[in-house]
């Protein structure tokens, strides 16, 4: 559409509007600013309905899933549905070569049958509250950055201890929201005995695998259940098989009515962490350098796991989570670069910033993006050699090990914990290659200055990268499990003396002393130059709204299902069905691999239509993940699991065009969870509307 055809009254309009249409995450305690647009969209309910500390809401449904996904409660007995790759890690834990869940799939035939998973926790929102003027109470003109930080830890401490005294499960924290220029605090309880309920067989689970990931057509059938458990009084504890189902103050009813294109949606989540309003230079260094250098790096450990994995079963088993892990950020980034270039976003910042100069001319603000601009020339050096660091040396497995044996020498029972959790995933060729290859970048992509000493004399003393790798893991006695158990204080010295804590050692005081406090002190100053630029953007265009960047906090975002069209003659529809899965089907194709079951199932007829994935223009992030996918009742119709490949620069730059979430539809969970898993009990404690 030409923008000068439209009619004056619409311009008006639209600046009230996010810039762009479906853009945003929103404060859902703040949700009423935004509940007029949402129901002129299509939403039927109140914004008391989504969010209200008086009353049981939609909120009290949704649960940061343990620190990095969301989830949904979907029964009045703590039943749970999340993505199957947020409960990935913990169906591989309870899987062995004899009983593989992450092959086979898992599913509780009843409650006895659900498995305790140690370490995971999920966390209802109670309640959010805007305390900035707490925050800040004590503030005077003319204190200093230093000052102020330490008031604001101070007030926010007291806010947090008040709000969690005497309380069991209570945990809180205060975010900085704007960087800076709003605070809330955030009080969860914390339930910490989560168990497993059914996950689908890898190969429905995680279809498509590494090469449909981020990417449309997809049918990934992509969930995992789960069920809380709560004391007698319906109070989150520790794990006990006397607990009860815990029943939460509100779960999602199911909609099986199905999606078609334009239907309005959100999307109720905890999306972890977006920069929309950062500089042009930081657009560009993300695209230019950051992204493509930690590209190439992954390529590389990629290609190195892949061989193997594709040659032994056992060794594919304790690689999928790191290959996954590893693998996914990569080709999000990849996805990342295109779309910043295609959407020209440095250039468009470049103009914006063109434009609020010249605003900000004899204002406050006046001098901050020059100020930007050098602490970022300062700083993209540092945080050059920081990135390499991560992406490098610490992805040696080995020396992971080596140093937390070293950490808990006194502490057998920890030795032997994280011994026996290392062997279990761990098969040495792969992590001599990635030794070799790693190291041999670092050498090549870091200036000679921005090297460890270290590094420079390994070079010099073994004459190659490979060399030195060799006479690492000949002489390192972390190789050999056996000895790693029986470790004790009395090895102290062969311990300090091993060439993997030597190497560990080497480069983490170079790290932590030579580029990391120039990289924290950097980006606090960046932050704080932020925090006045975040507030004059909000000045320069005060009829906009904006919504703060992710930071993990829980999140409305809300549009409709749409297709959209990646390139020049190609148009994506947005719903795909089980007959897409079958013509993907092809047993030479690990990814593409289905059950047999499921070959048997869809032959038998009558389920070409069953729905699978749908697409919509929800503005997400990682961390919604599992996040419930809801329609204009509030009814859930599906499970956000992924964005598409062409508009993963949402993070940075939002474009309505080409921006999607995918989402699993729930009606394909529910297919699952009948002819898969055979487990229909389960349809017992959800209530279904149509
Ligand atoms: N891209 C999705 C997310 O960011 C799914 C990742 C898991 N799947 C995979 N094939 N690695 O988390
Ligand atoms: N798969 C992502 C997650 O784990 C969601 C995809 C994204 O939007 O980044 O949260």
């Amino acid at each position: 559409m030409k923008k000068f055809l439209l009619p004056l009254a619409v311009l008006v309009m639209t600046a009230f509007l996010p810039a762009k249409a479906d853009e945003g995450m929103w404060l859902p305690a703040l949700i009423s600013q935004r509940i007029g647009d949402m129901q002129a969209k299509g939403f039927k309910l109140t914004a008391e309905d989504i969010y209200s500390v008086n009353q049981a809401s939609l909120k009290d449904a949704v649960v940061l899933f343990g620190s990095g996904c969301t989830g949904e409660l979907v029964s009045n007995d703590g039943l749970l549905f999340t993505n199957h790759h947020c409960g990935y890690g913990y169906i591989q834990k309870h899987s062995s070569v004899e009983h593989d869940y992450l092959k086979d799939g898992f599913w509780a035939l009843n409650r006895a049958e659900e498995l305790p998973n140690s370490g995971l926790t999920v966390s209802f929102l109670d309640r959010m509250e805007d305390v900035t003027a707490q925050v800040l109470k004590g503030y005077k003109k003319g204190m200093t950055e230093e000052e102020r930080a330490a008031l604001v830890e101070k007030n926010s401490k007291k806010l947090i201890e008040k709000a969690t005294a005497g309380v069991k499960g209570i945990k809180a924290s205060v975010e900085a929201l704007f960087y800076g220029n709003q605070y809330f605090l955030f009080v969860f309880r914390v339930f910490s005995d989560v168990r497993l309920v059914g996950a689908p067989p890898s190969s429905i689970g995680k279809f498509g695998g590494d090469t449909d990931n981020w990417m449309w057509p997809r049918h990934t059938g992509d969930f995992s259940i789960f069920r809380i458990y709560a004391d007698e009084n319906n109070a989150p504890a520790d794990y006990s098989p006397a607990n009860q189902p815990y029943h939460p103050r509100k779960f999602f009813k199911i909609s099986r009515a199905g999606v078609k294109e334009g239907d309005f949606t959100f999307v109720y989540g905890c999306p972890g962490s977006t920069k929309e309003y950062v500089t042009s230079d930081d657009v560009r260094y993300v695209a230019e350098v950051s992204d493509p250098e930690k590209i190439a790096l992954r390529t590389q450990r990629l290609q190195i796991q892949k061989k193997y994995m594709g040659q032994d079963q056992a060794v594919r088993i304790k690689y999928s989570a790191k290959n996954a892990t590893t693998a996914n950020a990569w080709k999000k980034w990849q996805g990342e670069v295109k779309g910043i270039l295609k959407m020209k976003t440095a250039d468009s910042k470049k103009a914006y910033e063109a434009r609020f100069r010249e605003w900000a001319k004899g204002t406050r603000y006046e001098g901050i993006l020059e100020q930007l601009e050098s602490l970022y020339t300062q700083r993209n050096p540092y945080f050059h050699a920081y990135e390499t660091y991560n992406e490098t040396v610490r992805t040696i497995e080995i020396l992971q090990l080596a140093s937390s044996i070293k950490a808990n020498i006194n502490d057998p029972a920890a030795v032997k914990t994280r011994c026996e959790a290392f062997f279990k995933d761990y098969y040495q060729p792969i992590d001599e290659e990635i030794f070799t290859a790693m190291m041999t970048a670092f050498g090549d992509n870091l200036p000679d200055e921005f090297k460890p000493a270290y590094y420079k004399e390994q070079i010099a003393k073994f004459g190659s990268v490979e060399a030195w790798k060799a006479d690492l893991f000949a002489k390192t006695l972390f190789t050999d499990k056996e000895r790693v158990l029986s470790l004790t204080e009395a090895d102290a010295d062969a311990v300090n003396s091993d060439p993997a804590i030597e190497m560990y050692d080497a480069f983490w005081q170079w790290f932590t002393k030579d580029i990391r406090p120039v990289v924290m002190t950097a980006n606090r100053a960046i932050n704080l130059a932020y925090r006045d630029y975040m507030k004059g953007q909000m000045e320069f265009e005060p009829e906009k709204a904006f919504y703060p960047d992710a930071n993990l906090t829980l999140r409305v975002a809300y549009g409709k299902v749409a297709g959209y069209s990646p390139a020049d003659g190609i148009d994506y529809r947005p719903v795909s069905t089980l007959k897409g899965i079958i013509e993907k089907d092809n047993p030479d194709i690990f990814d593409y691999n289905i059950p047999q079951v499921l070959r048997d199932i869809y032959a038998e007829g009558g389920h070409e239509a069953q729905p699978v994935c749908f697409l919509a223009t929800n503005h997400t992030t990682g961390g919604n993940s599992g996040s419930p996918v809801l329609n204009a009742d509030g009814n859930l119709i599906g499970i956000n699991f992924d964005r598409v490949w062409e508009g993963t620069m949402s993070d940075i730059a939002f474009d309505p065009e080409i921006c999607r979430n995918i989402s699993l539809d729930v009606r394909y969970l529910l297919f699952n969870i009948e002819y898969i898993g055979h487990a229909s009990y389960l349809f017992d404690e959800m209530v279904f509307v149509d």
